[in-house]
């Protein structure tokens, strides 16, 4: 056969074979899901990834269709993050899940998604809006900032009015803090601290900042910071308000070291060993956020998106592309107050 008609024979091959994937109505048997994260090692993303594949096996046995996933640590690198989404897109993963290192910076992962067409569900780290804006095929997932924050905050008001010595450990009239403030470029710290105290000052609680610090998200770094206060501000601590439970479990990981005791301390995710802490007394509160409904969200919108599908119409989405996951305040001896609902703003 001549060279120009097979080539021509091997291009309408081609064309027929790519028009058979994409036929209507077909349904796809298996998804490849490409998910990568900041740090595999952060508490509460292990505790959702966790959640996350559980609900994974269960979809599969729901719904007879096979979910593969491919999990990858960037390693607060987002260079490695770059190359993981290459390589996702090169593996031809249908939707990609992504827990954006740097979020100021997912330019670079949504040119390739959009290039080569795949869509993208980030969670947890939000990315700036102009780069979200850029593509309808882009979603988040999370948990809204500011609510969380008043709640954390409510928590203590309210404990305030019913008991106050219970907050002004030493009942001189003031409620001497600290604070412990996650990475500086997250979304979450900023606006967790903003809030947090500004719901205490305002429901008269009557605070006064001793000192605070970064501790990164990270349990070692909050009981190495908190350790140091002790010793340059003995008796005078009586709240730790930090913006994670780990570093709260740091807080009282230095508390315990220290033999201190009478000192208040709040966190926010409800991670596995912050509820541990809680149960057990340790530490006073938490604002937990629904992980089994955000790891629920998060995979029925990943694998809509690889089935071609709108996103699920159960779980509502702000302005068409971000879930507010819902949150409680859980309170020592795990005294609940209601759950917000879905949608956070
Ligand atoms: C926050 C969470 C922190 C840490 C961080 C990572 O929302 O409260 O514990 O996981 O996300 O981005």
């Amino acid at each position: 056969m001549p060279k120009k008609k097979l080539l021509f024979l091997l291009a309408v091959c081609l064309l027929l074979a790519a028009c058979q994937g994409t036929r209507k109505g077909e349904q796809k048997t298996s998804v490849r899901i490409g998910i990568s994260l900041y740090r595999a090692d952060d508490t509460f993303i292990n505790n959702l990834q966790s959640i996350f594949e559980a609900k994974a096996k269960e979809y599969e046995q729901e719904n007879g269709i096979k979910v593969i996933l491919d999990i990858q640590d960037a390693k607060g690198s987002q260079n490695v993050q770059n190359s993981q989404v290459e390589r996702f897109i090169s593996l031809g993963c249908d939707v990609l899940c992504i827990n954006p290192v740097d979020r100021m910076d997912a330019s670079a992962i949504i040119d390739m998604a959009m290039t080569a067409g795949v869509p993208v569900v980030f969670f947890n780290r939000q990315p700036v809006e102009e780069d979200m804006n850029r593509w309808d095929q882009l979603y988040y997932i999370g948990v809204d900032a500011k609510e969380t924050a008043i709640l954390q905050g409510k928590m203590v008001v309210d404990l305030y009015k019913e008991q106050p010595e219970a907050v002004d450990l030493n009942g001189d009239g003031v409620v001497g803090y600290v604070l412990l403030e996650g990475e500086t470029s997250h979304q979450d710290s900023l606006i967790r601290t903003e809030w947090s105290i500004r719901t205490l000052k305002n429901g008269g609680v009557p605070i006064e900042k001793i000192t605070g610090g970064i501790a990164n998200w990270e349990r070692s770094q909050g009981s190495a910071l908190m350790e140091q206060w002790l010793s340059a501000y003995p008796g005078k601590i009586e709240l730790v308000v930090s913006n994670n439970d780990d570093m709260a479990l740091g807080a009282i990981d230095a508390l315990e070291r220290t033999k201190t005791d009478k000192v208040n301390v709040i966190g926010i995710d409800g991670t596995t060993p912050g509820l541990e802490a809680l149960e057990n007394g340790k530490l006073l509160g938490t604002v937990s956020a629904n992980k089994e409904l955000y790891a629920t969200v998060m995979l029925e919108m990943a694998v809509s998106c690889a089935l071609g599908e709108s996103p699920p119409e159960e779980y509502p989405l702000e302005e068409g592309t971000y879930y507010w996951t819902p949150q409680e305040i859980l309170i020592r001896e795990t005294r609940k107050t209601e759950e917000t609902p879905s949608q956070g703003k």
